[in-house]
């Protein structure tokens, strides 16, 4: 994306063709740092940790890893195995998005088919690359779909600001380029169509009110951060038109596991009659999980992102405790929403509804 008039991506290789850079987001919006990652014990880090995050973007952290892993392994006494148990500890970082086994395996897949080490490396640096350009322009496409969805409210709203709310950040940070719920945003902007972007904080790390609020500044898309306990009240006074969030893991009969409180905006939607979609690439879905209440493993987090909170004061990043130093915390980092709250689902080959069936109709390769 184009950020005071530089391009930037949220990962890249350097030009030592070994290296990967990605950008610190625990530090947006207040600085911009970018970390190298060298070690497979560095891109776990970095995943666990959040300096990189959303389904898409860890995705293509993870297989870029597996060519650290080529990299690094080539001096193992076997190094396949060194290999195969590196992608093991890579897979193993976060629990929910899908994408994470999804990209790691297939770098994996490639590496396994060639002989020598240096093919290895060769296979992993190509196929690594491959998938975040072929993310990126998943998501140029989710924006070309969902952008049609946004300019039919304008029109039946003869032209007045469609309203949108997103939750989390489901922007070109959590993926490579445009983002999942913000690509049909910053395409309809880019068309002219007058929107306002409501953007739920989302707490506990407010991946909403730090990113998705950069994001869209930067792109000059006007927005309002709310607590996340606004979206109710704003749909009741017809003051949403539609929601549009992003997904780290959905069912191909269309259960969506998203950032922790997605599902109630999804409640609150169907409630109002308000359209709920969900924007995301095929690599999310997940094509052998039927039921995700039951199945989708939901991430549960350190009670401390719960008990502080992160800002700027005086010039420096700092968190401060909220509650009671000796009242116990939980932090579930996901929930899960029903395929029945769900209008339906923006990828990269269209739109479709939130069913078995309408899925597969789009991917039919996974029938
Ligand atoms: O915990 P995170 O920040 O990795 O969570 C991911 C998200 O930002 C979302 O849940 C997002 O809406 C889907 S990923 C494009």
């Amino acid at each position: 994306m184009n950020i005071d008039g530089k391009t930037v991506r949220p990962i890249w290789l350097d030009t030592d063709q070994k290296t990967v850079k990605v950008i610190d987001q625990r530090q947006l919006p207040h600085r911009f740092v970018v970390a190298d990652l060298t070690t497979v014990d560095e891109v776990i880090h970095a995943i666990k940790e959040m300096y990189v995050r959303g389904a898409p973007l860890i995705g293509a952290t993870g297989a870029y890893g597996v060519m650290i892993a080529t990299c690094n392994g080539e001096d193992a006494a076997d190094s396949l195995k060194f290999i195969r148990q590196e992608c093991e500890r890579l897979k193993a970082a976060r629990p929910t998005a899908v994408n994470l086994d999804w990209g790691v395996n297939r770098v994996l897949d490639k590496v396994l088919a060639v002989e020598t080490p240096e093919e290895r490396i060769f296979e992993a640096r190509v196929e690594a690359a491959a998938i975040a350009e072929e993310e990126a322009e998943n998501c140029r496409m989710i924006g070309v779909y969902g952008a049609e969805r946004i300019e039919a409210i304008s029109l039946e709203k003869k032209g007045k600001t469609v309203n949108i709310l997103t939750h989390c950040n489901a922007g070109w940070l959590a993926c490579i380029e445009h983002g999942t719920a913000t690509a049909p945003i910053y395409e309809a902007f880019d068309r002219g169509v007058d929107l306002h972007v409501w953007v739920d904080e989302t707490r506990p790390l407010n991946q909403g009110a730090r990113l998705t609020a950069w994001e869209l500044g930067k792109q000059g898309v006007p927005h309002t951060v709310i607590t996340d306990n606004a979206g109710g009240h704003l749909m009741q006074h017809g003051r949403v038109d539609m929601v549009i969030v992003g997904t780290d893991r959905s069912t191909h009969t269309g259960d969506v596991a998203n950032k922790i409180g997605t599902y109630l905006k999804a409640l609150a939607a169907k409630d109002n009659d308000i359209p709920f979609y969900v924007a995301l690439p095929s690599s999310t879905f997940d094509w052998t999980m039927t039921d995700g209440v039951k199945e989708i493993p939901i991430e549960e987090r350190s009670p401390d992102e719960v008990r502080y909170i992160q800002g700027m004061a005086d010039g420096q990043i700092t968190r401060v405790l909220v509650p009671p130093e000796d009242s116990p915390a939980a932090d579930f980092a996901f929930d899960v929403t029903p395929a029945r709250l769900v209008t339906g689902f923006i990828t990269e080959r269209g739109i479709c509804g939130a069913s078995e069936s309408e899925i597969h109709r789009l991917f039919p390769e996974h029938d």
